[in-house]
This record gives C-alpha cells, structure tokens and sequence, in this order.
C-alpha cells in the first residue's frame, strides 16, 4: 500500500513540476520583448512585406517559426527570423503560435 501512495505522489510531483515549466513560458511577455517591435503588438505590421499575423491559425503560425528554426520556411529576410527563434523550445514556440493567432 505504502509503496502505491508513494508511486502516487512521485507521479503528482513530477506532474505539477511539468505545468510549473509550461507556465514559466509567457507568451505573452516574449512577445512584448522581443517579436513586437518588428510585428506591433497586435501583429498588424507587416515585416519586410509579410502579411500580417491577423487571421493566420495558431497551426500556421506555429508551422512558420519551427520552419525558421529549422530552416525549412521564410522568405528574403529569414535570416532575422531564424536567429530570433533559435532560443526556443517547440513548446514555446507552439504557445507563442497560439498567442499570436488570438492578437
Ligand atoms: C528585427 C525585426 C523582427 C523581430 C524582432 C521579429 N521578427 Fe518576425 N519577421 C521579421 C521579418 C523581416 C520577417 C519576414 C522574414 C521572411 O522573409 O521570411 C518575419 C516573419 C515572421 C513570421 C512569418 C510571417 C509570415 O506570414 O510568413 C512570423 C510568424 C514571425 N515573424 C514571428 C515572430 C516572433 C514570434 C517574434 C519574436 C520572437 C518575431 N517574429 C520577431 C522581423 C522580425
């Protein structure tokens, strides 16, 4: 019995120690630091003649910036892109997707 309960709590650590790491990720926030700048922070303006981020799925987007990092998407100016993204898990870059389709 004692070595179920004890099985139990480890699984429970290890669980809210998985969500504490997700939620240390604000999307949010990295956005405001380091994306707005070039993209506004509605998304709206448009980089080097990009479209806006305005109506892109939070699916596409996330495709756009795993494509950057592994150098699989972009355009002329992917270079910014892809030293931007270089930094992030592909957790975060899927947050970072989802924030950004709700802006
Ligand atoms: C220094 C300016 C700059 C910053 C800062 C910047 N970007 Fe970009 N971004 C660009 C440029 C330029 C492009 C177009 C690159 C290309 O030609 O593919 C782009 C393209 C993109 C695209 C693809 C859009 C499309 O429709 O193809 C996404 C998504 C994106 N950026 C997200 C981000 C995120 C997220 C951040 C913050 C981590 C960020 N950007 C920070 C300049 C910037």
């Amino acid at each position: 019995m004692n070595k179920i309960l004890i099985a139990f709590s480890a699984m429970f650590c290890l669980l809210s120690f998985n969500l504490a790491l997700a939620a240390d990720f604000n999307a949010a926030e990295t956005y405001t630091t380091s994306c707005h700048g070039c993209h506004g922070l509605d998304g709206s303006i448009s980089a080097s003649g990009i479209e806006s981020f305005k109506g892109k799925s939070a699916a596409d987007l996330e495709k756009m910036l795993v494509g950057y990092q592994d150098g699989t998407y972009g355009g002329q100016g992917k270079m910014v892109m892809t030293g931007l993204v270089k930094p992030f898990s592909a957790e975060e870059l899927k947050a970072l997707g989802e924030y950004m389709a709700k802006m």
